[in-house]
């Protein structure tokens, strides 16, 4: 299984030029590495400007429910699965932290937008996580059920080999504080036991588990050595070239 190593820029850079500078030094400084799958998921708006370099949005909307796509609508604002399929995107992160306390989103909404993306051929990365008070008052393993099952409810077990799984703590996200090697490892497991409740072993075993939370080089290979993550999913590190390609060659 090849290291997934994500970017997500969230609503980063502010310009275009400074997009293409940060996407162009790390698309020229990965030619070449066979081992490592990077992916980059920018804004919307950028999308389109890149290639060379897998692509992830970091959102979409969901049309209707029940296995139908309509290919497009009367949503305003809205982007489509088929909208990104189209533009060769192969990555989309759902159910962010940031946009379930920003946006509201709920379960149940993230459960159309998985299964959506699922239908068209987008791999979902679902991200889920505990926030600092859960934690405290043992609620982790029941929030990350709860997140997890809900998510998936419906998805087959042929698609969930597509599905990436991103686990983001709330209270190491952009705090310098994150997740402790042995805690990582732990919810790694609980995770993979709530997969393997809801499909079977071997899916539980394969299926890609990444960290993501205040990543950068210094902490990147304890990661991936110690803890039975698959990747990471990288925020404010993913901002400065040289860092991310730091943590993309400290493995
Ligand atoms: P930071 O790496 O900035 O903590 O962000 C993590 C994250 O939210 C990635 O999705």
């Amino acid at each position: 299984m090849k290291t997934l190593i994500v970017a997500n820029w969230k609503m980063n850079p502010s310009t275009k030029k400074e997009a293409k500078k940060l996407f162009d030094s790390v698309r020229k400084s990965t030619k070449g590495i066979k081992n490592i799958e990077v992916v980059i998921c920018p804004p919307f708006v950028y999308l389109s400007l890149f290639s060379g370099l897998k692509l992830g949005a970091q959102n979409v909307f969901y049309l209707s429910a029940d296995r139908q796509v309509k290919k497009s609508g009367a949503f305003t604002g809205e982007v489509s699965p088929l909208m990104l399929k189209d533009l060769g995107v192969e990555y989309v992160i759902i159910g962010h932290s940031e946009s379930r306390k920003y946006l509201n989103e709920t379960d149940e909404v993230i459960n159309k937008k998985i299964k959506e993306s699922l239908l068209i051929g987008l791999k979902p990365i679902l991200c889920v996580g505990e926030t600092d008070e859960e934690k405290n008052s043992g609620k982790k393993l029941e929030v990350l059920e709860v997140q997890i099952t809900q998510a998936l409810k419906g998805v087959m077990k042929s698609e969930a080999k597509n599905i990436v799984i991103a686990y983001e703590p709330v209270w190491a996200i952009g705090t310098g504080n994150n997740c402790s090697v042995d805690e990582t490892m732990s919810s790694i497991l609980l995770i993979r036991k709530i997969i393997s409740k809801l499909y079977n072993r071997e899916i539980a075993d394969t299926t890609k588990i990444i960290y993501g939370g205040s990543v950068d080089s210094k902490n990147t290979n304890s990661y991936i050595t110690q803890t039975g993550v698959n990747g990471l999913l990288v925020g404010g590190a993913s901002l400065n070239a040289e860092e991310f390609i730091e943590i993309i060659k400290s493995l």
